[in-house]
C-alpha cells in the first residue's frame, strides 16, 4: 500500500508558494486511481514527489509500511516505483531500442523490445532503430514512454496524461492497455471521461491545494456536476 502522509510541497517566489497541503492518501493496492483536477493544483508534482523527482518540504511517503521519503530516484526505482512523465524527454543519439534497454535490460532482445512497442500500438519495425529525438511527435514520443513504463514494470505505476497527444490512437486500445496489467497499484493523472471511467477509485485535486479519494461509483457523478469538471472537459 502507498501512502501520503501529511504532504506538503512549497516553492519559494513562486506566485503560488503552497503547492500541495498537508495531503494524506492511501491509494488502494493493486486498484486503478485516476488523478483529476484543474491545471496547476499539483496533480505532477505529487507523482514527482512519489517517484522521489522531488522532495517534499514536510511530511512522508510510506511504501508497504517503509518510510521512502529518504530514498534516491533510483533506489524508489528498484523499489517497483515508476513514472511516465507528462512530457517526455528527447535523446540525441539515442535509439529507440537503446531507450527500452535501459527501461528493461531484456529489450536488447529484438523480439521484446519490438512487443514493448507492440503494447503501445506501434508498428515496431518502423520505430525500434529510430532515434529518440526531436525527429519524433509528440505523440510517437509519448507512446514511447508509456512502452518504456510498461517494459521497466513494477508494483506502482504512474502515469502523467499518458493520453496527452495520442490523437489516432483509439482510446479503447489505450484503457485496454491499463486494465490488462495485472498486479500493480496504478496511478494516472487523466482529466479524459474514458480514463476516469476505468478507475476503481478517483483522487480529486481542489485548486487550494488540497485532495479527495474515494470510489468510482461515489465521486464520479459529483465531478460530471462541478462546473470546473464540465470546463476542463469541455478543454480536452
Ligand atoms: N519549481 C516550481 N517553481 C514554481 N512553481 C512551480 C514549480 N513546480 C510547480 N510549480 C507550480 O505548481 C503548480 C502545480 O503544478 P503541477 O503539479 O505541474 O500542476 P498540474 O499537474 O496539476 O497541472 C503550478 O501552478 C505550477 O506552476
Ligand atoms: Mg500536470
Amino acid at each position: 500500500m502507498l501512502n501520503i502522509e501529511n504532504i506538503s510541497y512549497k516553492v519559494q517566489n513562486a506566485q503560488r508558494e503552497d503547492i500541495l497541503q498537508n495531503i494524506s492518501l492511501s491509494f488502494p493496492e493493486n486498484k486503478i486511481t485516476v488523478i483529476t483536477g484543474p491545471n496547476g493544483s499539483g496533480k505532477s508534482t505529487l507523482l514527482k514527489l512519489i517517484a522521489g523527482i522531488l522532495q517534499p518540504t514536510s511530511g512522508k511517503i510510506c511504501l508497504n509500511k517503509q518510510d521512502i521519503t529518504p530514498l534516491s530516484v533510483t533506489k524508489r526505482a528498484n523499489l517497483g516505483i515508476t513514472l511516465a512523465w507528462q512530457q517526455p524527454v528527447r535523446f540525441k543519439g539515442i535509439t529507440v531500442k537503446q531507450l527500452l534497454t535501459f527501461a528493461n535490460p531484456n529489450c536488447a532482445q529484438l523480439s521484446t523490445a519490438c512487443s514493448a512497442l507492440a503494447r503501445v500500438g506501434l508498428c515496431a519495425k518502423n520505430y525500434v532503430n529510430r532515434l529518440a529525438d526531436e525527429s519524433l511527435s509528440g505523440g510517437e514520443l509519448k507512446r514511447i514512454e508509456l512502452a518504456c513504463a510498461l517494459a521497466k514494470g513494477g508494483n506502482i505505476l504512474l502515469f502523467d496524461e499518458p493520453e496527452a497527444g495520442i490523437d489516432l490512437w483509439s482510446f479503447t486500445q489505450l484503457t485496454h492497455m491499463f486494465t490488462s496489467i495485472q498486479n500493480a497499484t496504478i496511478i494516472i493523472v487523466s482529466h479524459q471521461t474514458k480514463i476516469l471511467e476505468i478507475a476503481d477509485y478517483i483522487c480529486l485535486f481542489q485548486e487550494d491545494g488540497s485532495a479527495i479519494l474515494d470510489t468510482k461509483q461515489k465521486l464520479l457523478p459529483k465531478i460530471q456536476q462541478t462546473p470546473t469538471c464540465q470546463k476542463l472537459q469541455e478543454e480536452v
